[in-house]
């Protein structure tokens, strides 16, 4: 053998940031980050979380959730999108899709129910940004909205689709799937990574935050701008919703049958997602200041077992069906 060094068994990669699932709290038509004090909002939101969500949410979430529906047993924020529905092609009613827990999760989907996997990242997926800018997590009372119900277009880099074959997610489209999907339609978001430093909202919910990320996928932020310069996490939701029980009503050749809560373009440009921050106490700022923190989780946060997780629940605040064969999405009677 003329080998004089043998080569290393493992890289080791720094890897940083959080990967963790969410079970679905609630459906209801409550938007306490868009829509604040309005009961009902406007269309049925699918939210994961702690608590304590409700119509209005100001104040330390994080000191009065008692329970979470996420793995990391301190998060009590609350995280939402709009929910997707069938709009049956033929007699118009609509049903509302499911969602599955996202797969491969790091040991599985951990017994998560419906619900969506939540990312804080500090660079992309292998990498830490310690060294090159400190990530400085969310202060009490902080929350943000990304995208717009309304949108016709492309409106920020980072909102998108996936027809889902199997565990492959396909292209990365910012439109939704035009043909039917054998898996689900998998969507992502994710949230602008730069804050103006002072201001726990806007008026468009929207101004305090800023994007430098101009590609899909997880990339690195660019430098935060000097009109929002604290560099925060990375926040994604990745959610599977199971269309697949409604593909044999799609006939071929239709056109894409599935419609956010809102209705909007048919498109779906108008995918968007709302964050409440709720970690309790410093304990997000812990895991960002750890190089080691990853997918599920490191010692200086808590974790719980998602059969936990699932028997976290609210109540249902608003009375009215958002399930079963619907004659009008909710909120949108003609
Ligand atoms: C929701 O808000 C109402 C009105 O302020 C309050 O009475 C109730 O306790 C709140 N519920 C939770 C779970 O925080
Ligand atoms: C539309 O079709 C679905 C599926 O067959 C059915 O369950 C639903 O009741 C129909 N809606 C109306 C208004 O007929």
């Amino acid at each position: 053998m003329k080998l004089l060094f043998a080569a290393p068994a493992f890289i080791t990669l720094v890897q940083a940031g959080l990967r963790f699932p969410c079970s679905t709290l609630t459906f209801q038509r409550l938007d306490p980050a868009g829509q604040p004090g309005s009961n009902p909002s406007a269309h049925v939101h699918h939210i994961v979380g702690g608590n304590a969500f409700n119509v209005t949410m100001e104040g330390d979430v994080g000191e009065r959730a008692t329970c979470t529906t996420c793995q990391m047993s301190e998060d009590f924020s609350n995280y939402w999108t709009a929910t997707l529905y069938f709009k049956h092609p033929t007699n118009g009613s609509y049903h509302r899709v499911s969602p599955l827990p996202v797969q491969p999760l790091l040991g599985g989907s951990n017994g998560a129910q419906g619900g969506l996997t939540v990312y804080y990242s500090q660079f992309d997926l292998s990498r830490d940004n310690l060294a090159q800018q400190p990530i400085k997590a969310f202060p009490p009372g902080f929350r943000m909205v990304v995208g717009n119900p309304a949108a016709t277009q492309k409106v920020h880099s980072g909102l998108s689709y996936q027809c889902m074959s199997g565990n492959n997610r396909g292209a990365i489209t910012n439109e939704m799937p035009t043909k039917p999907c054998p898996d689900g339609i998998f969507t992502t978001h994710h949230f602008p990574p730069c804050w103006d430093g002072k201001n726990l909202d806007s008026p468009d919910h929207q101004s305090h935050m800023y994007n430098t990320v101009t590609s899909e996928g997880f990339t690195n932020a660019p430098k935060c701008p000097s009109s929002h310069p604290v560099r925060v996490p990375q926040v994604a939701f990745e959610t599977v919703w199971n269309t697949k029980e409604f593909n044999s009503m799609w006939p071929s050749g239709a056109p894409n049958p599935f419609v956010w809560s809102f209705e909007g373009s048919k498109t779906g440009y108008g995918t968007h997602a709302d964050y409440l921050f709720g970690w309790k106490g410093d304990s997000l700022q812990r895991a960002m200041d750890k190089s080691e923190c990853f997918y599920d989780g490191c010692g200086v946060i808590k974790k719980q077992a998602m059969n936990i997780a699932n028997q976290c629940t609210v109540k249902q605040i608003v009375r009215e069906e958002t399930g079963g064969w619907l004659k009008n999405l909710p909120g949108m009677e003609m």
